[in-house]
């Protein structure tokens, strides 16, 4: 018989995405197939985010129409994973009688017992909180990952979050901070970088805050943790690996020692992405952020001297309860100061169980909507002119595939993470993963157009 093929739906941030691809090593260990697309999957399994209630619904619209995907074909199985899971738990299978299994953040490991189980016709949800370090002993991504990501990769350094910011759902979706072994981080890399991976990802919740609670009760080098400016010194160390990148930092673990980083190791990438969430120190304090909005001017300061070519990235909220014109005007402020090379911008969104949840003081759709159209069009302006003072010079390109105009031009990453399209002679032979040296010479809002230095490799000029 056939092996029988898995298919996974994924939602939200870069964690989750990493789960996905963590789940689908193990369903290829339990003896199943990546499917080429979802109808011709047995298995489908949702990775779930619940950061905001839009996330949240997403869940409950695919699951309706999944209906018919399951009863279209005998023996298909529907598995929920990620934050919506652990949250909602065994109240999925009650509610959504087509579900099979319902799996937590924290038991990923689980997949292929309840796979087994679904089949003898026994539905399940793990969805315990695991603060074992074994959480992290997952198998190896494969080396036939999907065109695009062979030369890069994620790896897990830390999870969960202890921050408990007033608006957020992680503490509760994502559990305690817990972080991994320094050995079994270094490892990990080392078997990506033989692997032909040169660029890595470090992730987790509050991935700066690596080590710190170890590191605070003294037991850092009897858990084989340390702080965060070491861990990244040790994996500049290891040969092959070109670009480390990690998200996404809290500005309350900046030490000295990791503004250093930024200035000496090789592979640590121009750019930050720092998320802030407001300009305002009132909403910042309400937000629980911990830091004010001079403390974050302080860090990028810092990070700009130490590394004068850095970008900087950030996420902000608008229309928390309570923020007023001249909060939203601290935020616009503050974007322009941190000279934000670019941003992600949400509306608040109150989330069940968290401390903002209870405020009253709600900001209307509507202005919270125009505060995010105003935001959005500010940052298009900057982003664009940061991208016009890059034209002129030269940058090293990681190839990605093709661009989304999808007529051949490739596309890639420089180093500061900004999207670079390039045109190229017919015939090349430049494939995802290759570094393309480039002059950038055209600015665009969403990205920067290169030219290969190489003129063999470059597109005849059009006539
Ligand atoms: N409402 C709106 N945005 C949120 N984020 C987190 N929680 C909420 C919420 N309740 C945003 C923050 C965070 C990003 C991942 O999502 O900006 O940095
Ligand atoms: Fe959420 Fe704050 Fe933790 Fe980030 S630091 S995951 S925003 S609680």
């Amino acid at each position: 018989m056939d092996a029988k093929r898995f298919a996974i739906r994924t939602y939200g941030c870069q964690m989750n995405v990493h789960d996905s691809e963590k789940v689908a090593t193990l369903l290829e260990d339990a003896g199943l197939d990546a499917a080429p697309g979802e109808a011709e999957a047995d298995v489908l399994v949702i990775n779930t985010c619940s950061i905001r209630d839009k996330a949240e619904h997403q869940l409950y619209s695919d699951l309706g129409k999944l209906r018919a995907w399951k009863d279209a074909k005998a023996g298909r199985v529907v598995g929920v994973a990620g934050c919506v899971a652990q949250q909602v738990g065994d109240k999925l299978l009650g509610r959504f009688d087509h579900v099979d299994f319902v799996f937590g953040t924290h038991n990923l490991r689980r997949v292929g017992e309840m796979l087994e189980a679904a089949d003898s016709g026994t539905r399940a949800a793990w969805v315990g909180e695991d603060a074992s370090p074994e959480r992290f002993d997952l198998p190896m991504r494969r080396p036939e990952a999907p065109v695009g990501r062979r030369h890069r990769a994620f790896v897990t350094v830390m999870e969960g979050c202890d921050m408990f910011c007033s608006f957020c759902i992680v503490p509760s979706t994502r559990g305690r901070e817990i972080s991994r072994v320094a050995t079994a981080i270094e490892a990990e890399v080392l078997s990506l970088a033989e692997q032909g991976i040169r660029e890595v990802t470090l992730l987790g919740q509050t991935v700066n805050a690596y080590g710190r609670h170890d590191v605070r009760r003294g037991q850092a080098a009897a858990v084989g943790t340390m702080p965060f400016a070491e861990l990244l010194a040790r994996l500049d160390a290891i040969p092959g690996i070109e670009r480390i990148r990690y998200t996404s930092p809290h500005p309350l673990f900046y030490d000295d020692e990791l503004i250093r980083a930024h200035g000496e190791l090789a592979s640590l990438c121009p750019h930050v992405h720092l998320p802030v969430q407001s300009g305002s120190n009132r909403i910042l304090e309400a937000m629980r952020r911990r830091y004010t909005r001079e403390r974050y001017f302080e860090i990028v300061d810092a990070l700009r001297t130490a590394r004068p070519d850095v970008s900087i990235t950030s996420d902000l909220i608008v229309g928390f309860p309570g923020e007023t014109e001249s909060d939203f005007e601290d935020t616009l402020d503050l974007v322009e100061r941190a000279a934000l090379v670019d941003s992600f911008s949400f509306k608040y969104s109150p989330r069940p169980g968290t401390k903002a949840a209870e405020m009253t003081d709600e900001v209307s759709p509507e202005v919270a909507q125009d505060r995010l159209e105003r935001l959005q069009a500010k940052q298009k302006v900057q982003t664009l002119a940061y991208h016009a003072r890059r034209v002129g010079e030269q940058a090293l390109v990681f190839v990605d595939g093709e661009s989304r105009r999808g007529d051949g031009q490739l596309s890639g990453r420089d180093p500061q993470h900004r999207v670079v399209n390039v045109d190229l002679a017919p015939g090349h032979r430049i494939v995802p993963g290759d570094a393309l040296a480039v002059d950038l010479v055209e600015a665009l809002p969403h990205c920067l157009i290169g030219v290969p230095i190489d003129p063999a490799l470059r597109a005849p000029s059009p006539a």
